[in-house]
């Protein structure tokens, strides 16, 4: 198989749908609780993510987002719900009918040092998937092997060096590379600068950029910062407890946040003085914690936390609706139309 294979989908077309996505996790019973309690990872996400795009993800620890990102490339399996890749449903294919459609779709993770293997040496690390995908003999391999590293920064000198041998910024370009390996239409990006020095964090997220300008690439970018998202992404999709609670474009999102938790997360956002006359974002703070997503609340799953909740958030799960303005939210009082 080679990078040719593979058509490039027209900039726009929706390349991956999730219809009501739920992964939960059966959590054994402990000594308070005689019933099976089930964990809501991810509870009812529905999104569509267009060629050429990049769909960022942004939410608190633990609200699902690395679980909704391994569910939409399939490394994990649905507990329910439908995704469709190129359109192709994938929700239900077996390890062997996956395995054609994993070129496809790659997933960049969190902490290079962790996701790359250390005894292995870096030219090998990215070789893994052509080889596993029969991408050609040995010298194919190897010269694909050496415009990866040309492509991602890296020199041919680097090719025999060992994981720990590198930078954490190189680390995740040795990531990088091995995800393009196999010509990838979409990437799903784990919060890849998350673990990189601020000053490093720039180059990495230049280089995410300029490889989607040259192989149009689409990428669902994850992180639990939003000030990362914001530079890379064209809409955001707000998580909280399992579920999105705002999808808008990334302009939109910022100017005029509907969601009250969206609001809360943005004012936590440092702002750069930046000698403008604008009035500074008004701060509301979180209180409470966030709800267990084993035990989520009745109705609206912020409410215990929003300071605008009233009776009918607590008796009402409201549902991600599409507004006057294109922008979706799943708010009784949203903030913004
Ligand atoms: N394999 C698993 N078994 C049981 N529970 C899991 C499993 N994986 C994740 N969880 C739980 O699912 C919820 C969502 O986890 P997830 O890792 O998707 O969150 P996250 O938003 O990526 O958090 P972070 O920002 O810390 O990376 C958490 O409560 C987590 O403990
Ligand atoms: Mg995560």
């Amino acid at each position: 198989m080679t990078t040719q294979d593979m058509t490039t989908p027209t900039r726009g077309d929706v390349l991956l749908r999730a219809t009501d996505v739920t992964k939960h996790y059966p959590l054994r019973a402990d000594g308070f609780s005689r019933h099976r309690r089930t964990l809501r990872a991810v509870d009812g996400v529905s999104l569509e993510v267009r060629a050429g795009e990049t769909l960022g993800i942004v939410g608190e620890s633990g609200c699902g987002k690395s679980t909704l990102g391994r569910c939409l490339v399939r490394l994990t399996e649905l507990t329910g719900g439908r995704v469709e890749f190129d359109g192709q449903d994938i929700s239900g294919l077996s390890t062997r009918r996956l395995r054609p459609v994993r070129p496809g779709m790659q997933l960049v993770f969190q902490d290079p040092q962790a996701s790359l293997n250390p005894r292995r040496r870096a030219g090998d690390i990215v070789a893994e998937p052509l080889l596993v995908h029969r991408y050609g003999d040995a010298a194919a391999v190897r010269r694909r092997v050496a415009e990866l590293f040309d492509v991602v920064g890296l020199s041919a000198a680097h090719l025999d060096r060992y994981p720990h041998e590198f930078s954490g910024g190189q680390r995740q370009r040795i990531g990088i590379a091995r995800a393009l390996a196999t010509g990838p239409k979409l990437i799903v990006a784990d919060e890849p600068v998350s673990a990189l020095d601020v000053s490093i964090q720039a180059q990495v997220l230049n280089l995410f950029a300029d490889l989607q300008d040259e192989f149009a690439l689409t990428y669902v970018f994850i992180a639990h910062d939003l000030g990362v998202v914001r530079h890379v992404s064209d809409r955001i999709a707000v998580m909280y407890l399992g579920e999105i609670v705002e999808l808008a474009g990334t302009e939109e999102l910022y100017e005029a946040p509907a969601h009250p938790y969206t609001q809360a997360l943005l004012s936590a956002v440092p702002e750069i003085d930046d000698g403008s006359d604008a009035s500074p974002r008004e701060r509301i703070v979180l209180t409470g914690e966030v709800p267990s997503p084993v035990d989520r609340p009745t109705g609206c799953p912020f409410r215990t936390r929003c300071p605008y909740a009233r009776e009918q958030c607590a008796l009402e799960r409201p549902r991600l609706t599409p507004t006057a303005s294109g922008r979706s939210v799943a708010c009784h009082f949203p903030l913004a139309g």
